[in-house]
C-alpha cells in the first residue's frame, strides 16, 4: 500500500477513535495510542527515515498536519470531560427561586362589596339589583323625598333629560324590589351610585353602596340593632365598640347612624375620627309608613328596617386608604398590595 494511502486511513482513524472519546479515561487512551513518544505518529516519523528523499517532505508534512489534528482532538476531549457538558447558552442559577406569574385578583371594591353581601347572606339575606339609571318615582318620590330636598338638587344629581337620573343611591331599588314582591323581603342591594360632587380625596363623582331591607310583620328596631351589630361585629371583628346615633333619612323614621370606635387612636380622638374617637359606618332606621303607601302595602301591618353602607368609605377604613380617586385610578402598584387569600 501506497504510504500517503496509508496515511490517509490512519487520518480516518484518528477522527473515529476522537468521535468515541466518552471520558477523560479515554482520552488518555487516545494520547496513548496516537501521540506518545511510542504511539503510532512517532513510529511512523521513525519509519519515515527509510524512505526516499523524494518522498520524505511530502509524508513529512502530513505526517506533522496528523499529529497537530490528533493533538487538537486530544485538547478538545480533555477540556470538555475536565469542565463536564459545554454551556452554551447563558449560564442557569438552579437555586434561584422560581419567577411567580402575575394571577388576577379582586378589586379592592369587589372584595368590599362580596364580603359584605356574604355576611348578610349568611343571615338569610339575598341579593337584589337595579338599574344605574332612575326615574325620579324611584330615586327620590317614593322614598318619600320631598320636592324640595335639597338631595334633589342640581349639584348632587346627574340629570338626564326631565325625568331619568344616574342613581344617587341603591336606595331606589328597596322600591323595586317591594313592588315586584310580597313580604316577608330580605335583600342586600350592592351597586354603583352617582353624585355631582368636586372630586377630591373625600368624594367622587361615582362610587358603591350597599343598601339592605328586612320588611315582614313584627320587625321591630331591636331586629335591626341585633342584624347590624352581628354585621358589624363579623366584618369588623368582636372586640369592636360601636353606638347608634339619632339621625334623617326621608325614607326611615326614626333613622340612626351606627359608629363604631376609631380602628386608629381606638377612641382617643385623631385626625381619621376627627377627634370623636367614633367613625360612622352605615346609615339605618325603619322604613317610613309613606315608602310603604308609595308601594301599596298596609303599614299598619308590615314594618321593616333598612340600612345602606357606603362600600369605598368601608374600604378606606379598612385598608387605612386617605384617598377615595385611589379605589378608581387602577394603579397596579396600589391594586397588587391587595391580593387576596
Ligand atoms: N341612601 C342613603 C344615602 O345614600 C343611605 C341609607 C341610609 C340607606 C339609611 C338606607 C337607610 O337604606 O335606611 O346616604
Amino acid at each position: 500500500m501506497d504510504i500517503i494511502d496509508a496515511l490517509q486511513t490512519l487520518s480516518e482513524e484518528i477522527k473515529n477513535t476522537a468521535k468515541q472519546i466518552s471520558s477523560l479515561k479515554d482520552a488518555e487512551e487516545f494520547r496513548v495510542r496516537f501521540l506518545a513518544r511510542k504511539g503510532i505518529i512517532a513510529e511512523l516519523f521513525e519509519a519515515m527515515k527509510e524512505l526516499d528523499a523524494s518522498e520524505k517532505p511530502q509524508v513529512g508534512k502530513r505526517l506533522n498536519e496528523l499529529r497537530e489534528t490528533a493533538r487538537k482532538l486530544y485538547m478538545e476531549a480533555r477540556e470538555r470531560f475536565e469542565k463536564g457538558p459545554a454551556i452554551t447558552s447563558v449560564p442557569i442559577d438552579r437555586t434561584l427561586p422560581g419567577r411567580t406569574l402575575p394571577v388576577g385578583h379582586q378589586h379592592i371594591i369587589t372584595r368590599t362589596i362580596d364580603e359584605i353581601t356574604a355576611i348578610f347572606i349568611s343571615m338569610g339575606f339575598s341579593i337584589a339589583c337595579g338599574p344605574e339609571i332612575e326615574t325620579d318615582w324611584y330615586n327620590f318620590e317614593a322614598l318619600n323625598f320631598p320636592p324640595d330636598h335639597p338631595a334633589r338638587d342640581m349639584q348632587d344629581t346627574f340629570f338626564i333629560g326631565n325625568d331619568l337620573m344616574l342613581r344617587t343611591h341603591t336606595t331606589p331599588v328597596q322600591i323595586r324590589a317591594m313592588e315586584n314582591g310580597k313580604p316577608p323581603i330580605r335583600i342586600v342591594m350592592p351597586g354603583r351610585v352617582f353624585r355631582n360632587e368636586v372630586i377630591s380625596a373625600r368624594s367622587h363623582i361615582q362610587f358603591h353602596q350597599v343598601d339592605g331591607l328586612y320588611v315582614d310583620e313584627h320587625v321591630t328596631f331591636a331586629d335591626l340593632k341585633g342584624t347590624l351589630v352581628a354585621f358589624a361585629k363579623r366584618y369588623y371583628g368582636t372586640a369592636l365598640r360601636y353606638r347608634f346615633r339619632p339621625s334623617f333619612f326621608p325614607f326611615t323614621e326614626p333613622s340612626a347612624e351606627m359608629d363604631i370606635t376609631c380602628y386608629l387612636c381606638g377612641g382617643k380622638g385623631c385626625r381619621v375620627c376627627k377627634n370623636t374617637g367614633w367613625l360612622e359606618i352605615l346609615g339605618c332606621g325603619m322604613v317610613d309608613p309613606n315608602v310603604f303607601r308609595a308601594v301599596n302595602y298596609d303599614p299598619d301591618r308590615y314594618t321593616g328596617y333598612a340600612f345602606g353602607i357606603g362600600i369605598e368609605r368601608t374600604a378606606m377604613l379598612r385598608y387605612g386608604i386617605d384617598d377615595i380617586r385611589i379605589l378608581f385610578e387602577n394603579d397596579l402598584r396600589i391594586n397588587r398590595q391587595f391580593i387576596w387569600p
